[in-house]
């Protein structure tokens, strides 16, 4: 999070005081840096010049248009998983032949559109879809590009709700069954067999469940390369960040832990990971979400109580898990920062938001800074998987966003206005 730093007492993003951007736009507020997009999309791409390449971002990690504009200026492709995802894209000036379509549901309507608009390649997680993908082809007589991904049975050492490259979960094919797959479906007249896609597996901290994977899928797609002339091996996407700085407790300078702690860094993986990927000849694609997004926004949010119970300082903020549910759902951890340090002693707190539910905390007995009402808080690495899976839960309104870009920032989302919420809603006529 190199452009988030404190500059004398105020945490920046890039050239902008953040205190300055929650007077204005209010709070709970997402701020993303889009120096931070721009540098961590450049070094995976740089890591991995060596070899034909292209960086599809996860679109459901951020799909905020700005910072999908941002990527698709870059060169980024896109790994999508909706109709709706692809829309966006779209919207955001991204362009189709650059999209990968994931995911185990695709629906009729979703596969027309996105065979319409020309992607890349449809990544296909069944025999049932490669058949409904087909079928949706020849009624619009066009020939559907698709890759099968395929389940390596990879352990990826990661929380057990975002594991998917293992027997026990519902993604892929199993890779014994891969190659039977591929032969059935190169009968199917309305399909190319493009490529071989798979995904073990989200916030891999290390490179070694990647490389057990590829050595895994290398001799199946040594044979399926021939026998039908694909064109490419997407190794997915999964590359962690950092989330706990080691220096967190109690350094100012917790920003610079990153580069201090030994985590997986484009460089290590492509190191590792090219010597088995260059000798196949096809054209490597990656779809990493967390990786380009997750250290490039923070959650702003306000405090507005202090309360002491008989054993536990709690802070509550204005943000919530409707806001950023990973704490709730996940156990992850985000790093909280005042947006203005005030020194003193730290004090061990829980902060937690307004929603009518326990599990509706940021953190439990961390030691802080204190705080009172008023202050600001950050909530660090809050870039993927932030705004994206906000809810109207408690009829609570979705958090603005901004983006900054050195000394400018932009609104890039506006506050949901509450009436929104229940603008779909009828009252039934009997009523
Ligand atoms: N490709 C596929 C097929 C995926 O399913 C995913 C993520 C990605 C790429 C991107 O993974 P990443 O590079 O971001 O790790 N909500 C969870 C993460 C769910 C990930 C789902 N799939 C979280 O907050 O940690």
């Amino acid at each position: 999070m190199h452009e988030f730093c404190y500059v004398g007492k105020k945490l920046f993003c890039e050239g902008v005081a953040i205190e300055t951007l929650a007077e204005k736009y209010g709070t709970p507020l997402y701020v993303y840096s889009q120096g931070t997009l721009t540098r961590h999309f450049q070094e995976l791409d740089g890591a991995m010049a060596p070899v034909e390449h292209r960086v599809c971002f996860a679109v459901k990690s951020n799909s905020n248009q700005s910072v999908l504009r941002t990527l698709a200026n870059l060169g980024s492709g896109f790994d999508i998983v909706s109709g709706g995802e692809l829309q966006r894209v779209i919207a955001a000036g991204g362009d189709a032949r650059n999209c990968v379509f994931a995911g185990v549901g695709k629906t009729e309507a979703e596969i027309e559109f996105a065979l319409r608009q020309g992607v890349y390649s449809f990544n296909a997680e069944s025999e049932p879809e490669l058949q409904r993908i087909n079928r949706v082809a020849a009624r619009l007589k066009k020939i559907a590009p698709v890759a099968v991904r395929v389940n390596p049975n990879v352990d990826a050492h990661t929380h057990a709700k975002i594991t998917t490259g293992t027997y026990e979960n519902k993604f892929g094919i199993a890779l014994e069954h891969t190659e039977g797959v591929y032969a059935r479906a190169a009968k199917l007249k309305h399909l190319r067999l493009r490529g071989l896609q798979m995904h073990i597996g989200s916030q891999l901290t290390a490179v070694a469940p990647f490389e057990q994977a590829v050595r895994k899928v290398v001799p199946l797609l040594e044979k399926l390369k021939v026998r039908h002339r694909l064109e490419f091996f997407s190794i997915g996407g999964g590359l962690g960040i950092v989330y706990q700085p080691a220096l967190a407790s109690g350094a100012a300078a917790w920003w610079q832990s990153a580069a201090g702690k030994k985590i997986m860094t484009p460089r290590i993986y492509a190191a590792q990971l090219l010597p088995l990927l260059q000798p196949l000849g096809l054209r490597i694609l990656m779809e990493p979400g967390r990786f380009i997004s997750g250290n490039s926004g923070l959650l702003v949010t306000r405090v507005e109580f202090v309360k002491r119970t008989g054993k536990k300082n709690f802070v509550i903020v204005d943000a919530a898990m409707n806001d950023l549910i990973r704490p709730a759902f996940y156990d992850a951890y985000h790093e909280i920062v005042p947006l203005t340090q005030k020194g003193g002693a730290r004090i061990s707190s829980d902060v937690v938001g307004p929603i009518c539910e326990s599990g509706d905390f940021f953190c439990k007995d961390r030691a802080l800074p204190k705080v009172g009402e008023g202050d600001y808080l950050a909530l660090l690495s809050a870039g993927a998987y932030g705004f994206v899976m906000a809810s109207n839960y408690n009829t609570r309104s979705l958090a603005a966003e901004v983006l900054v870009n050195g000394q400018r920032a932009a609104l890039v989302r506006e506050r949901q206005p509450v009436a929104e919420i229940w603008s779909g809603e009828k009252v039934a006529p009997w009523l």
